[in-house]
Protein backbone atom coordinates (compact mmCIF):
# COMPACT_ATOMS: atom_id res chain seq x y z
CA UNK A 1 0.00 0.00 0.00
CA UNK A 2 1.18 3.01 -0.58
CA UNK A 3 0.49 6.64 1.34
CA UNK A 4 -2.72 7.56 -1.47
CA UNK A 5 -3.75 4.33 -0.83
CA UNK A 6 -3.63 4.28 2.93
CA UNK A 7 -5.43 7.59 3.07
CA UNK A 8 -8.10 6.77 0.87
CA UNK A 9 -8.75 3.92 3.42
CA UNK A 10 -9.09 6.55 6.43
CA UNK A 11 -11.96 8.43 4.57
CA UNK A 12 -13.87 5.66 3.95
CA UNK A 13 -13.13 4.56 8.06
CA UNK A 14 -13.73 8.75 8.09
CA UNK A 15 -17.38 9.08 6.16
CA UNK A 16 -18.98 5.87 7.66
CA UNK A 17 -18.25 7.52 11.15
CA UNK A 18 -19.55 10.93 10.58
CA UNK A 19 -22.78 9.11 10.03
CA UNK A 20 -21.96 6.65 13.14
CA UNK A 21 -20.39 9.64 15.50
CA UNK A 22 -23.56 12.25 14.95
CA UNK A 23 -22.45 15.14 16.95
CA UNK A 24 -20.84 13.17 19.73
CA UNK A 25 -16.62 12.94 19.90
CA UNK A 26 -14.28 9.22 19.76
CA UNK A 27 -12.60 9.13 22.22
CA UNK A 28 -10.73 5.60 23.06
CA UNK A 29 -12.22 2.31 22.24
CA UNK A 30 -12.80 -0.10 24.75
CA UNK A 31 -12.65 -3.68 23.02
CA UNK A 32 -15.29 -4.35 20.33
CA UNK A 33 -13.79 -2.01 17.74
CA UNK A 34 -16.28 0.82 18.62
CA UNK A 35 -15.14 4.25 19.62
CA UNK A 36 -16.64 5.45 23.06
CA UNK A 37 -18.61 8.43 22.37
CA UNK A 38 -17.81 11.56 24.39
CA UNK A 39 -19.98 15.21 24.61
CA UNK A 40 -16.97 17.74 25.16
CA UNK A 41 -16.04 16.40 28.58
CA UNK A 42 -12.10 15.69 27.79
CA UNK A 43 -9.57 16.97 26.46
CA UNK A 44 -9.47 14.84 23.38
CA UNK A 45 -12.19 16.24 21.23
CA UNK A 46 -10.26 17.86 19.13
CA UNK A 47 -8.67 15.53 17.17
CA UNK A 48 -11.83 13.84 15.94
CA UNK A 49 -12.39 17.38 14.31
CA UNK A 50 -8.69 17.26 13.25
CA UNK A 51 -9.05 14.44 11.61
CA UNK A 52 -12.13 15.99 9.93
CA UNK A 53 -10.22 19.27 8.60
CA UNK A 54 -7.12 16.84 7.33
CA UNK A 55 -9.21 14.63 5.56
CA UNK A 56 -11.59 17.58 3.85
CA UNK A 57 -7.91 19.40 3.33
CA UNK A 58 -6.92 16.37 1.31
CA UNK A 59 -10.19 15.26 -0.52
CA UNK A 60 -12.47 18.37 -0.89
CA UNK A 61 -15.15 16.16 0.36
CA UNK A 62 -18.28 18.56 1.03
CA UNK A 63 -19.77 16.09 3.21
CA UNK A 64 -16.37 16.21 5.47
CA UNK A 65 -16.55 20.18 5.13
CA UNK A 66 -20.01 19.88 6.38
CA UNK A 67 -19.05 17.53 9.35
CA UNK A 68 -15.52 20.04 9.75
CA UNK A 69 -18.17 23.12 10.52
CA UNK A 70 -20.60 20.94 12.60
CA UNK A 71 -17.89 19.82 14.93
CA UNK A 72 -15.39 22.58 15.15
CA UNK A 73 -18.91 25.00 15.96
CA UNK A 74 -19.25 23.28 19.08
CA UNK A 75 -16.39 24.46 20.14
CA UNK A 76 -17.84 27.87 20.48
CA UNK A 77 -20.82 26.40 23.41
CA UNK A 78 -18.33 24.70 24.92
CA UNK A 79 -16.27 28.06 25.13
CA UNK A 80 -19.50 30.05 26.23
CA UNK A 81 -20.14 27.22 28.92
CA UNK A 82 -16.41 27.09 29.99
CA UNK A 83 -17.47 23.02 29.81
CA UNK A 84 -14.18 21.40 30.67
CA UNK A 85 -11.49 23.61 30.35
CA UNK A 86 -10.17 23.77 33.41
CA UNK A 87 -6.83 22.00 32.58
CA UNK A 88 -4.15 22.53 30.39
CA UNK A 89 -4.96 20.93 27.26
CA UNK A 90 -6.75 23.62 25.49
CA UNK A 91 -3.95 23.34 23.09
CA UNK A 92 -5.00 19.85 22.09
CA UNK A 93 -8.92 20.98 22.02
CA UNK A 94 -8.34 24.92 20.40
CA UNK A 95 -5.45 23.97 18.11
CA UNK A 96 -7.01 20.82 16.04
CA UNK A 97 -10.47 22.77 15.86
CA UNK A 98 -10.48 26.60 15.95
CA UNK A 99 -7.42 27.08 14.79
CA UNK A 100 -7.31 24.39 12.04
CA UNK A 101 -10.70 26.01 10.49
CA UNK A 102 -8.44 29.46 10.86
CA UNK A 103 -5.48 27.77 8.97
CA UNK A 104 -7.47 25.80 6.35
CA UNK A 105 -10.16 28.62 5.14
CA UNK A 106 -9.34 32.03 7.27
CA UNK A 107 -12.82 32.07 9.15
CA UNK A 108 -12.27 34.96 11.84
CA UNK A 109 -14.39 33.52 13.89
CA UNK A 110 -12.54 30.83 14.27
CA UNK A 111 -9.50 32.53 14.75
CA UNK A 112 -10.84 34.76 17.40
CA UNK A 113 -12.02 31.74 19.35
CA UNK A 114 -8.67 30.32 19.04
CA UNK A 115 -6.66 33.62 20.57
CA UNK A 116 -10.11 33.47 23.68
CA UNK A 117 -8.77 29.55 23.84
CA UNK A 118 -5.18 30.42 24.52
CA UNK A 119 -6.75 33.24 27.35
CA UNK A 120 -8.40 30.50 28.92
CA UNK A 121 -5.01 28.59 28.75
CA UNK A 122 -3.56 31.58 30.59
CA UNK A 123 -5.41 31.05 33.21
CA UNK A 124 -3.44 27.49 34.08
CA UNK A 125 -0.05 29.65 34.84
CA UNK A 126 1.15 30.01 37.89
CA UNK A 127 2.73 32.90 38.23
CA UNK A 128 4.62 32.35 41.87
CA UNK A 129 6.70 29.22 40.55
CA UNK A 130 6.12 29.89 36.83
CA UNK A 131 4.91 27.28 35.49
CA UNK A 132 1.45 26.12 33.87
CA UNK A 133 -0.34 23.85 35.90
CA UNK A 134 -1.50 20.14 34.45
CA UNK A 135 -4.45 19.57 36.36
CA UNK A 136 -6.86 20.36 38.95
CA UNK A 137 -7.59 23.37 40.65
CA UNK A 138 -4.92 26.29 41.58
CA UNK A 139 -3.85 25.36 45.04
CA UNK A 140 -4.39 21.88 44.64
CA UNK A 141 -2.26 19.80 46.91
CA UNK A 142 -1.59 17.21 45.00
CA UNK A 143 -1.33 18.66 41.45
CA UNK A 144 -0.81 22.44 42.51
CA UNK A 145 2.81 22.83 41.37
CA UNK A 146 3.02 19.94 38.34
CA UNK A 147 3.78 20.04 35.14
CA UNK A 148 3.58 17.26 32.97
CA UNK A 149 5.35 16.55 29.45
CA UNK A 150 2.13 16.27 27.47
CA UNK A 151 1.77 19.90 27.69
CA UNK A 152 4.56 20.73 25.49
CA UNK A 153 1.90 20.10 22.58
CA UNK A 154 -0.13 23.10 23.93
CA UNK A 155 2.78 25.54 23.58
CA UNK A 156 2.33 26.16 20.13
CA UNK A 157 -1.76 27.65 20.65
CA UNK A 158 -0.20 30.76 22.77
CA UNK A 159 3.29 31.36 21.11
CA UNK A 160 0.78 31.46 17.64
CA UNK A 161 -1.32 33.79 20.13
CA UNK A 162 1.40 36.09 20.41
CA UNK A 163 1.65 36.17 16.67
CA UNK A 164 -1.94 36.86 16.38
CA UNK A 165 -1.89 39.65 18.57
CA UNK A 166 1.07 40.84 18.97
CA UNK A 167 1.31 40.39 23.20
CA UNK A 168 4.39 38.86 23.89
CA UNK A 169 2.90 37.14 26.93
CA UNK A 170 1.57 34.23 25.80
CA UNK A 171 4.83 33.08 24.26
CA UNK A 172 7.13 34.11 26.85
CA UNK A 173 4.82 31.97 29.41
CA UNK A 174 5.49 29.03 26.87
CA UNK A 175 9.01 29.77 26.81
CA UNK A 176 9.58 29.25 30.34
CA UNK A 177 7.75 26.38 30.19
CA UNK A 178 9.63 24.74 27.50
CA UNK A 179 12.77 25.51 29.33
CA UNK A 180 11.16 23.95 32.92
CA UNK A 181 10.19 21.20 30.70
CA UNK A 182 13.58 20.55 29.25
CA UNK A 183 15.59 21.13 32.60
CA UNK A 184 13.31 19.06 34.44
CA UNK A 185 10.92 16.45 32.68
CA UNK A 186 14.23 15.16 30.32
CA UNK A 187 16.40 13.34 32.16
CA UNK A 188 20.24 12.88 31.48
CA UNK A 189 20.48 9.50 29.44
CA UNK A 190 17.18 11.34 27.37
CA UNK A 191 14.91 9.50 28.62
CA UNK A 192 11.53 11.45 30.54
CA UNK A 193 9.85 12.03 33.49
CA UNK A 194 5.84 12.30 32.94
CA UNK A 195 5.61 14.70 35.27
CA UNK A 196 7.67 17.00 37.72
CA UNK A 197 6.84 18.62 40.82
CA UNK A 198 7.53 21.53 42.14
CA UNK A 199 7.01 23.74 45.28
CA UNK A 200 3.95 25.70 44.19
CA UNK A 201 4.93 28.79 46.72
CA UNK A 202 8.47 28.85 45.72
CA UNK A 203 9.13 27.07 42.82
CA UNK A 204 11.69 24.66 44.07
CA UNK A 205 12.29 21.65 41.97
CA UNK A 206 10.66 18.81 43.96
CA UNK A 207 10.84 15.09 42.30
CA UNK A 208 9.86 13.65 39.04
CA UNK A 209 6.74 11.34 38.74
CA UNK A 210 4.38 9.58 36.55
CA UNK A 211 0.37 9.21 35.99
CA UNK A 212 0.04 6.87 32.94
CA UNK A 213 3.67 5.14 33.24
CA UNK A 214 5.04 2.19 34.82
CA UNK A 215 6.62 3.66 38.17
CA UNK A 216 8.17 7.34 39.06
CA UNK A 217 11.71 7.00 37.22
CA UNK A 218 10.22 5.05 34.18
CA UNK A 219 10.09 6.33 30.80
CA UNK A 220 6.03 6.73 29.72
CA UNK A 221 6.54 6.13 25.68
CA UNK A 222 3.52 8.26 24.95
CA UNK A 223 5.11 11.18 27.02
CA UNK A 224 8.93 10.71 25.52
CA UNK A 225 6.54 10.82 21.96
CA UNK A 226 5.56 14.40 22.98
CA UNK A 227 8.60 15.58 24.21
CA UNK A 228 10.12 14.70 20.50
CA UNK A 229 7.86 16.42 18.66
CA UNK A 230 6.80 19.15 21.52
CA UNK A 231 10.57 20.14 21.78
CA UNK A 232 10.90 20.13 17.62
CA UNK A 233 7.80 22.76 18.13
CA UNK A 234 9.40 24.46 20.55
CA UNK A 235 12.62 25.10 18.11
CA UNK A 236 10.49 25.93 15.16
CA UNK A 237 8.73 29.13 18.18
CA UNK A 238 12.22 30.05 19.37
CA UNK A 239 14.97 29.22 17.24
CA UNK A 240 17.31 28.25 19.85
CA UNK A 241 19.48 25.15 19.52
CA UNK A 242 18.57 23.17 22.66
CA UNK A 243 15.29 22.74 21.79
CA UNK A 244 16.34 20.96 19.00
CA UNK A 245 18.76 19.07 20.20
CA UNK A 246 16.41 17.98 23.05
CA UNK A 247 14.13 16.53 20.58
CA UNK A 248 16.78 14.87 18.71
CA UNK A 249 18.22 13.24 21.47
CA UNK A 250 14.62 12.06 22.71
CA UNK A 251 13.97 10.88 19.58
CA UNK A 252 17.09 8.51 19.84
CA UNK A 253 16.27 7.14 22.78
CA UNK A 254 12.81 6.29 21.70
CA UNK A 255 14.11 4.71 18.04
CA UNK A 256 16.80 2.63 20.34
CA UNK A 257 14.62 1.01 22.19
CA UNK A 258 11.75 -0.09 20.19
CA UNK A 259 11.25 -3.30 19.59
CA UNK A 260 11.75 -5.78 16.52
CA UNK A 261 8.60 -4.23 14.46
CA UNK A 262 9.18 -0.77 14.88
CA UNK A 263 6.28 0.28 16.90
CA UNK A 264 6.92 1.04 20.74
CA UNK A 265 5.49 -0.99 24.17
CA UNK A 266 3.60 1.28 26.18
CA UNK A 267 6.27 1.89 28.32
CA UNK A 268 10.27 1.86 27.94
CA UNK A 269 11.01 -0.08 31.42
CA UNK A 270 7.75 -2.13 32.01
CA UNK A 271 8.41 -5.70 31.55
CA UNK A 272 8.37 -7.28 28.23
CA UNK A 273 6.56 -10.37 27.64
CA UNK A 274 3.72 -12.11 25.67
CA UNK A 275 1.39 -9.79 25.46
CA UNK A 276 2.91 -6.63 27.09
CA UNK A 277 0.86 -3.78 25.43
CA UNK A 278 2.11 -1.61 23.04
CA UNK A 279 1.20 1.88 22.43
CA UNK A 280 0.82 2.44 18.33
CA UNK A 281 -0.44 6.18 18.95
CA UNK A 282 3.14 6.79 20.87
CA UNK A 283 4.79 5.78 17.30
CA UNK A 284 2.30 7.91 15.36
CA UNK A 285 3.09 11.28 17.62
CA UNK A 286 7.16 9.97 17.00
CA UNK A 287 6.61 10.04 13.20
CA UNK A 288 4.94 13.56 13.22
CA UNK A 289 8.07 14.32 15.33
CA UNK A 290 10.50 13.56 13.42
CA UNK A 291 9.19 14.69 10.47
CA UNK A 292 8.80 18.29 12.05
CA UNK A 293 12.46 17.87 13.34
CA UNK A 294 13.57 17.22 9.61
CA UNK A 295 12.10 20.23 8.51
CA UNK A 296 14.86 22.09 11.06
CA UNK A 297 18.10 19.95 10.48
CA UNK A 298 20.29 21.08 8.05
CA UNK A 299 21.35 18.81 5.14
CA UNK A 300 24.65 17.85 6.13
CA UNK A 301 23.21 16.47 9.53
CA UNK A 302 24.41 13.92 10.33
CA UNK A 303 21.33 11.93 11.80
CA UNK A 304 19.38 12.92 8.78
CA UNK A 305 19.10 9.60 7.56
CA UNK A 306 18.88 8.03 10.65
CA UNK A 307 15.49 9.55 11.22
CA UNK A 308 14.27 9.54 7.33
CA UNK A 309 14.77 5.59 7.42
CA UNK A 310 13.02 5.81 10.74
CA UNK A 311 9.89 7.64 9.69
CA UNK A 312 9.94 4.64 6.96
CA UNK A 313 10.33 1.50 8.97
CA UNK A 314 7.64 2.99 11.58
CA UNK A 315 4.88 3.99 9.16
CA UNK A 316 5.63 0.79 7.41
CA UNK A 317 4.84 -1.20 10.50
CA UNK A 318 2.14 0.80 11.39
CA UNK A 319 0.22 0.48 8.23
CA UNK A 320 1.49 -3.05 7.45
CA UNK A 321 0.06 -4.36 11.19
CA UNK A 322 -1.92 -1.86 12.90
CA UNK A 323 -3.82 0.00 10.36
CA UNK A 324 -7.63 -1.42 9.80
CA UNK A 325 -7.53 -0.56 6.16
CA UNK A 326 -10.80 0.89 6.30
CA UNK A 327 -12.85 -2.93 7.88
CA UNK A 328 -16.38 -1.47 7.60
CA UNK A 329 -16.55 -2.78 11.36
CA UNK A 330 -13.35 -0.86 12.73
CA UNK A 331 -14.20 2.45 13.39
CA UNK A 332 -10.21 3.42 14.72
CA UNK A 333 -7.13 3.48 12.21
CA UNK A 334 -4.13 2.09 13.89
CA UNK A 335 -4.79 -0.76 16.60
CA UNK A 336 -3.18 -1.92 20.02
CA UNK A 337 -2.63 2.01 21.31
CA UNK A 338 -2.89 2.46 25.23
CA UNK A 339 -4.23 4.89 27.15
CA UNK A 340 -3.50 3.94 30.55
CA UNK A 341 -2.12 0.67 31.06
CA UNK A 342 -1.60 1.30 34.79
CA UNK A 343 -5.25 2.35 34.97
CA UNK A 344 -6.46 -0.48 33.10
CA UNK A 345 -8.16 1.91 30.94
CA UNK A 346 -8.49 1.13 27.09
CA UNK A 347 -4.81 -0.85 27.39
CA UNK A 348 -5.35 -2.33 23.80
CA UNK A 349 -7.22 -0.57 21.46
CA UNK A 350 -7.99 2.69 19.34
CA UNK A 351 -7.29 6.21 20.92
CA UNK A 352 -8.67 8.75 18.62
CA UNK A 353 -5.24 10.97 19.01
CA UNK A 354 -3.24 7.90 17.48
CA UNK A 355 -5.76 8.43 14.24
CA UNK A 356 -5.06 11.88 13.95
CA UNK A 357 -1.49 11.84 14.32
CA UNK A 358 -1.07 8.47 12.09
CA UNK A 359 -3.11 10.55 9.63
CA UNK A 360 -1.35 13.65 10.19
CA UNK A 361 1.75 11.90 9.51
CA UNK A 362 0.66 10.44 6.03
CA UNK A 363 -0.47 14.11 5.16
CA UNK A 364 2.51 15.43 5.80
CA UNK A 365 4.12 12.88 3.43
CA UNK A 366 2.07 13.10 0.73
CA UNK A 367 0.90 16.86 0.72
CA UNK A 368 3.02 18.35 3.22
CA UNK A 369 0.11 19.28 5.17
CA UNK A 370 1.48 19.51 8.27
CA UNK A 371 -1.04 19.96 10.48
CA UNK A 372 -2.78 22.59 12.89
CA UNK A 373 0.35 23.55 15.20
CA UNK A 374 1.62 26.31 13.48
CA UNK A 375 0.37 29.30 10.83
CA UNK A 376 1.47 28.05 7.29
CA UNK A 377 4.00 29.75 5.50
N1 LIG B 1 -2.29 13.78 27.24
C1 LIG B 1 -2.80 12.62 27.82
C2 LIG B 1 -2.31 11.38 27.20
O1 LIG B 1 -1.42 11.41 26.37
O2 LIG B 1 -2.81 10.33 27.55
Amino acid sequence: MNWTDVIEHTLTTTRLNIKRFGEAFPIVSMGGGKYHLTDHTNWTEGFWSGILWLSYEYSQDPEIHAAAIQATESFHQRMIDGQALDHHDIGFLYSLSAKARWITEQDEASRLLAVEAADMLMKRWRSGPQLFQAWGPEGDEENGGRIIIDCLMNLPLLCWASEQTGDPVYARAARTQAEKSRRFLVRGDDSSYHTFYFDPQTGNALRGGTAQGYQDGSTWTRGQAWGVYGFALAYRSFQEPPYLETSKRMARYFLEHLPADHVAYWDFDAPQEEGTPRDSSASAIVVCGLLELLEHLPENDPDREYFREAVTRSMDSLMNYYFTAGNPSEEGFLRHGSYSVRGNSSPDDFMIWGDYFFLEALLRLERGVPGYWYERG
